[in-house]
């Protein structure tokens, strides 16, 4: 890079984009003094509702003795955190990046602005968890293998097809999931801010991508989604099964329940009505998921794409082609 390659910095004109920079101002917030660090985390309460976790709401789970349901929660809430932790280390690893690639200079301002709000969000969720005082469950290897291949991604629109659309768009649901279901008020409160600032991040790659897709060529449009709504398809369908089962009752074992793996059968089928329950309510409209309205948002569910891809037919699609209203970034 040469100064002279920056003395003329190109602006899209873009107002949606040009405004993600300027909202990131006015909606800023303090991680010293907008949250009250003083807020209790006691040890052996579970921090979110016992519904917030997997197979939290089977009567099998409900049957369990408080201080199982207590422990198997929080320790959940635990790993997601530590998840959810150095994922904002990723996040502000690709944002750092990005803003040294991006050549646009409103483009480069949202990438600097989100790296600044991921090293935030990376600091609150470390604080929380040293508030917990127990070691958290190590991250899992799919998810580790998700992380490499995001950094080690070099490309600038696959980064922000990765990061800021697909991943920041499927973890605002795991926020908003947090944040309505957290009984501590400090990590309410962290969640409440952190989802704000989320929403502006997803917000840019929604709206970078759209505008990248009017330009596209439709081989290029169909060859982004390809690699795109396919697996948009099988996330927002993913929903606890045996992998999780195991899971939690390796922490019923752990909280010290006699005959912990008894349990499976009867919580996978309890949990397997209530799956069929939750997917009606996507296929209605009930519970949306952010993850497919950024997809029908950024111009993936149209026909010509749809088509292409032999999925015009899939109940997802028209689910998300019924709900209405364009992205809003906070
Ligand atoms: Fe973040
Ligand atoms: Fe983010």
């Amino acid at each position: 890079m040469k100064c002279r390659e920056l003395m003329h910095l190109d602006n899209t004109g873009h107002q949606g984009i040009n405004s993600i920079f300027s909202k990131a101002h006015s909606a800023d917030w303090d991680i010293d003094r907008d949250v009250d660090w003083s807020t209790p985390v006691e040890p052996g309460d579970s921090l979110v509702d016992h519904e917030w976790t997997a197979f939290g709401r089977t009567q099998t789970f409900k049957a369990l003795p408080e201080n199982v349901r207590h422990y198997v929660t929080r320790r959940g809430l635990g790993r997601v955190l530590n998840i959810l932790q150095v994922g904002e280390s990723v996040a502000q690893d690709i944002c750092a990046k990005l803003a040294l690639k991006l050549r646009h200079e409103d483009h480069r301002n949202a990438a600097v602005a989100q790296a600044m709000d991921e090293a935030r969000h990376h600091l609150a969720y470390v604080r929380f968890i040293e508030k917990m005082g127990e070691e958290p469950e190590d991250i899992d290897a799919f998810t580790e293998d998700m992380f490499d291949q995001l950094l080690a991604t070099e490309d600038p629109r696959r980064m922000i097809a990765f990061e800021q659309f697909f991943l920041e768009s499927m973890a605002m649901n795991i926020f908003e999931g947090i944040h309505d279901h957290a009984t501590n008020p400090l990590l309410r409160d962290i969640l409440r801010f952190i989802t704000r600032d989320e929403s502006r991040h997803m917000g840019f790659g929604v709206l970078y991508l759209a505008d990248w897709m009017k330009e596209a060529s439709p081989e290029e449009r169909i060859a982004f989604a390809q690699s795109w709504l396919p697996r948009i398809l099988f996330t927002v369908t993913d929903r606890p099964g045996p992998l999780m089962a195991r899971q939690i009752v390796r922490r019923i074992d752990e909280a010290g329940h006699p005959d912990a793996a008894k349990l499976a059968p009867a919580l996978l089928r309890e949990q397997q009505e209530l799956n069929e329950q939750d997917h009606a309510l996507l296929l209605s409209g009930q519970k949306p998921s952010h993850l497919l309205k950024s997809a029908r948002n950024v111009g993936l569910l149209a026909p010509e794409i749809t088509d292409a891809l032999g999925v015009s037919d899939h109940p997802l699609v028209h689910a998300a082609n019924q709900t209405e209203g364009p992205p809003a970034p906070a």
